[in-house]
């Protein structure tokens, strides 16, 4: 029963998303790994791991494969058939459990170097849980590093009609469904209230604009995001699906003026097991 879930993914698993899921991990993963700094050789733990495209990257970094844990088969297969295309099919074990109770033998508790997480946290009921999991999973000293989203950090220029209330509908839908849209400003209380030590916040850069060679990318990124959560946002009663595909449609036209703008970065927080 969906009710009885400990999380509802809005964006799903579908073919189009696990595409726009992929073009984000190209657009992002170098800001993430550059705020990572891995240095060879950790043993790293990357919870809600989608298709484990930035598992791999962690792993070309660290010389040793990642474990990925992933709840949805879905993923999981799609994931094995992207590392098998791009020829880095032994850098992410995956394992399909629920980030809430991690599915790690007993002697593997305590041992990882770095136990990662990103834009999971987002879509939980109750996120402490997890990173309480990910805590244990780590040595002493360990890293704990979680990266999130703030959605209200958002700014379009120019503002496209309609787009503002599309994007507070966007952000309302994750409350409909009991998560946190907002989650990003939280991640340092988690780390403490989950018994790690905050040790650095910071932001990775997440916006462009036009003229920029990736900027159509970004815009489709964006509308790629929203689309996902029309059914949601159409359900939840917060914009009939009129408003929501006109909003929309602005937003795509906006995509080509020549000043369009998108500012945006995605929190970053990390703690050590003490
Ligand atoms: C937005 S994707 C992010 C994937 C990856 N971390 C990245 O940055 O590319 C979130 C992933 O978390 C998975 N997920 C959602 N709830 C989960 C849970 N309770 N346990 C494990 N995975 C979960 C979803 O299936 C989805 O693949």
């Amino acid at each position: 029963m969906e009710n009885e879930k400990s999380s509802e993914y809005l964006h799903g698993t579908h073919p189009a998303e696990q595409e726009r899921l992929s073009l984000l991990n190209e657009l992002l993963n170098a800001g993430s790994l550059r705020e990572l700094d891995l240095r060879g050789l950790e043993r790293v733990l990357d919870v809600g791991c989608g298709l484990g495209q930035f598992a791999r990257e962690m792993a070309n970094c660290t010389g040793i494969a990642v474990v990925g844990i992933e709840r949805s088969a879905e993923q999981i297969a799609a994931g094995i058939r992207l590392g098998i295309e791009k020829g880095g099919s032994s850098l992410v074990q995956f394992r399909q459990g629920d980030a809430a109770q991690l599915p790690l033998e007993d002697d593997e508790w305590g041992t990882f170097d770095v136990a990662h997480t990103r834009f999971l946290l987002e879509h939980l009921r109750e996120p402490l849980p997890v990173v309480e999991g990910m805590v244990r999973a780590v040595r002493k000293g360990g890293r704990i590093v979680l990266e999130d989203d703030d959605h209200d950090l958002l700014r379009l220029w120019p503002e496209p009609p309609g787009v503002q209330q599309l994007w507070q509908a966007y952000q309302k839908s994750y409350e409909y469904l009991g998560n946190d849209p907002n989650i990003g400003r939280r991640l340092v209380a988690l780390l403490v209230e989950a018994g790690a030590k905050p040790v650095r916040n910071s932001f990775v850069f997440f916006g462009s604009c036009a003229g920029h060679w990736r900027f159509a990318q970004y815009a489709e990124n964006l509308i790629g995001v929203i689309q996902t959560a029309r059914a949601t946002v159409v359900e939840a009663g917060l914009l009939d699906a009129a408003q929501f595909d006109a909003a929309l449609a602005a937003l795509r036209e906006w995509s080509k003026d020549a000043t369009a703008t998108i500012w945006y970065a995605m929190s970053w927080a990390e703690g050590r097991r003490p």
